[in-house]
């Protein structure tokens, strides 16, 4: 299990997040929802151990122990890994070398195929370099590949529909619950209600914390009704007060 626990995060002294409190069992898919600017990003590096993201207050539990103190690569180690809002840059190797990392996973050019196709793209991606010759949907696909090949025990994905065209909610939630039958632990990040439907539990963020939680369906239609009208999801910490 994977838990913040009374999380304060201040990023250049503004609050950011504030007693979050958030568990993640084994085995089931999560969704963390919000607006933009509600500090979701921010969760999810401070969950991957990024290092401008360490919190002030409370921490981060693995199984009851406290990995707070641990950086990206350790909790790499432990089995967490994330698939950034922004993809990341792996310029020139090709795609089959980026999918079974230059040789470290043992796999065959038809798992590298299988999950390619999972995520949308065909085999001919495979021998192409990762370069500006594709397009961002394109890296977003791949990296999402890439989650499929790595077996993690947590896989986060912030925000995965970024940059994926419109047609693309179907293969999110296909990626999700591959992972999810091989065991992974889900965490998707969105302000998509639609990718919110399909999880197990939901988190809803307001201002840098927990505003509701529960069944996916509730949390959902709770956001439409209240969130898609408020005019303020920058103004952290100052409104949740209020609530
Ligand atoms: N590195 C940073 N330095 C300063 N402020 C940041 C940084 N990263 C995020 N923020 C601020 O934290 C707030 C939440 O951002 P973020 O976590 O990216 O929200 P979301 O992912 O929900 O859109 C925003 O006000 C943003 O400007
Ligand atoms: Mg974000």
């Amino acid at each position: 299990m994977l838990e913040l626990k009374k999380v304060g995060l201040s990023l250049e002294e503004k609050p950011i997040l504030k007693n979050l409190n958030i568990k993640f069992d084994d085995g089931k898919r999560y969704v963390v929802l919000g607006n933009n600017g509600t500090g979701k990003s921010t969760i999810a590096n401070l969950i991957m151990g990024v290092e401008k993201y360490k919190p002030q207050v409370g921490g981060v539990y693995l199984d009851g122990k406290d990995i707070t103190s641990l950086g990206v690569y350790e909790r790499a180690n432990l089995g967490i890994t994330i698939a950034f809002q922004e993809s990341v840059r792996f310029e020139g190797i090709t795609t089959f070398d980026y999918l079974t990392l230059g040789g470290k996973i043992k796999a065959s050019y038809e798992d590298a195929k299988w999950a390619l196709k999972s995520a949308g793209l065909n085999a001919e991606y495979l021998k192409r370099r990762i370069d500006d010759s594709l397009s961002g949907g394109e890296r977003k696909r791949i990296e999402l590949a890439s989650m499929l090949m790595l077996k993690m025990r947590y896989v986060i994905l912030d925000e995965p529909d970024s940059g994926i065209d419109m047609m693309s909610l179907d293969t999110i939630s296909r990626i999700i619950n591959i992972l999810n039958s091989s065991g992974t632990t889900v965490i998707t990040i969105t302000h998509r209600e639609e990718i919110a439907k399909n999880s197990d539990y939901a988190y809803l963020i307001c201002s840098g914390t927990v505003l509701k939680e529960g069944a996916p369906a509730d949390i959902a239609s709770y956001y439409k009704r209240t969130c898609d009208n408020c005019g303020h999801p920058n103004e952290i910490i100052e409104s949740v007060e209020r609530l």
